[in-house]
C-alpha cells in the first residue's frame, strides 16, 4: 500500500463538451488541481475566455468530487502585455502556452516566431505568470525525433538568457538533452514529464505493427533518452514534475490514415507513475514528484488531503466512452500494477 499527499496535475487536456464531461471525473477522482490545456477550438487566448472554460469545466464536475481546474493562456503573435496582466490578476490563471505554430494539435494558431512574443514575455517575467512552453521546431527539414533538440538549441536557450526571471516549464520533456537543459537552466526553469515518456521508447510505437494509441508529441524518444527522463524524475532535483499530457482523441481519430497525437492516460495516471518509478527502486519518490514539486514551483500550497494505492493488478478496458464517441486509454486490455483506492476527495 502506498499513501501520498493528493497530487496534481501540471499538464492536460480536458476538450470540451460532452468530451470534457467524459474525461474529467478520471482526473478529478485522483488529482486535487490539474492546469488545464488552452488548445481548444477555437484557442482560449484570453482572459475571458479562460473565465468561461474553468466555468464549464467546473459546471462538468460530478458533485461528489473536489478538484481546482488551473487556467492557461494560449499564446498567439497578439497576445498584448496587458492581457498576461489581466491573467496574473485574475487569481485563476496560472501560466501561458507557447505552442510554436504547427507543432501539435490544434496549434495553428500558435507563436510564429519568438520575438513576436517578446513583449507578452516581459509582462510575464514582470508578474510571475509562467511560460509553459511545447519544445518542438516544426521546421519540416528538422528530423521529427530531433524536433525537441533542436528547440533547445534555437529557441528556448535564448528565451531563457533573455528572461532571466521568467518561470518557464518545459512541458512533457522526452530527452537526455531537454533533462540537461532543465538541470543546468537558471532557478526557475522546470519540465514536467508524461507517464508514456517515463514507461516506452520508441520501439513501443511499432511493436508487432503500427500503434497509433502510442502515438503523441513530442514522439517517444530513444532508451537512452527514457533512461534520463526516469533518472531526473526519480532523482531529488525539485525541477521536474508530475504533468501526465493526457490528451484524449476519439478512437476513429487515432486508428486512421492520418491519426491524431495524443495518450490518454487519465484513467490510471497515478497508476503508472507508480509501476515506472516502483521499476526504477525508487517509490520513495514519487511522493516529491506528484504531490510536492508541481505546487512549490508554481508558488502553490501543497494539498493536505491522502489517496491511497494498492499493489494489484487490473486492466483497462478496451475503450472508455468519450462523448458520443470512444476512447482507447493507454494499456487498454493489458495489465497495471497498481490500483487507487476510491474514496471521495474530503
Ligand atoms: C496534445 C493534444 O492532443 O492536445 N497531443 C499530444 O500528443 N501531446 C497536444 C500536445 O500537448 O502536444
Ligand atoms: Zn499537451
Amino acid at each position: 500500500m502506498l499513501t501520498l499527499t493528493r497530487p496534481d496535475d501540471w499538464h492536460l487536456h480536458l476538450r470540451d463538451g460532452a468530451h470534457l464531461a467524459s474525461v474529467l471525473p478520471f482526473t478529478a477522482r485522483q488529482f486535487a488541481r490539474a492546469v488545464v490545456m488552452p488548445n481548444l477550438k477555437p484557442p482560449v487566448t484570453t482572459v475571458e475566455l479562460a473565465r468561461a472554460y474553468r466555468d464549464r469545466i467546473l459546471s462538468s464536475l460530478p458533485s461528489n468530487l473536489g478538484f481546482e481546474p488551473l487556467m492557461t493562456l494560449y499564446l498567439t503573435d497578439k497576445t498584448p502585455p496587458s492581457e498576461i496582466r489581466a491573467a496574473r490578476s485574475s487569481g485563476f490563471i496560472v501560466g501561458a502556452k507557447l505552442y510554436p505554430a504547427g507543432a501539435t494539435t490544434h496549434s495553428d494558431a500558435g507563436v510564429t516566431s519568438m520575438e513576436k512574443v517578446f513583449p507578452a514575455l516581459e509582462a510575464m517575467e514582470e508578474s510571475g505568470l509562467v511560460l509553459q512552453v511545447h519544445g518542438e521546431v516544426t521546421a519540416p527539414e528538422v528530423d521529427v525525433f530531433d524536433r525537441e533538440r533542436v528547440f533547445i538549441d534555437r529557441v528556448l536557450a535564448d528565451v531563457v538568457r533573455r528572461f532571466p526571471e521568467l518561470k518557464v516549464v518545459f512541458e512533457h520533456v522526452t530527452t537526455r538533452e531537454a533533462v540537461e537543459f532543465v538541470r543546468a537552466a537558471h532557478e526557475g526553469v522546470g519540465a514536467t514529464v508524461t507517464p508514456q515518456h517515463l514507461l516506452l521508447n520508441r520501439n513501443a510505437l511499432f511493436q508487432g505493427g503500427i500503434r497509433p494509441h502510442h502515438y503523441c508529441l513530442p514522439v517517444l524518444k530513444r532508451e537512452r533518452d527514457r533512461e534520463a527522463l526516469i533518472e531526473a524524475a526519480t532523482s531529488d532535483n525539485p525541477r521536474f514534475f508530475l504533468g501526465t499530457d493526457s490528451a484524449p482523441h476519439a478512437r476513429h481519430t487515432k486508428e486512421n490514415a492520418c491519426g491524431c497525437a495524443g495518450i490518454f492516460s487519465a484513467h490510471a495516471a497515478l497508476e503508472l507513475y507508480a509501476e515506472a518509478f516502483e521499476q526504477a527502486g525508487r517509490l520513495d519518490r514519487l511522493q516529491a514528484f506528484a504531490s510536492e514539486r508541481g505546487a512549490d514551483f508554481y508558488g502553490l500550497p501543497r494539498n493536505t488531503s491522502k489517496i491511497t494505492l494498492v499493489r494489484e493488478t487490473w486492466t483497462p478496458p478496451a475503450a472508455y466512452p468519450f462523448g458520443e464517441e470512444e476512447i482507447v486509454p493507454f494499456r487498454a486490455g493489458e495489465t497495471i500494477a497498481w490500483r487507487l483506492i476510491e474514496e471521495s476527495q474530503t
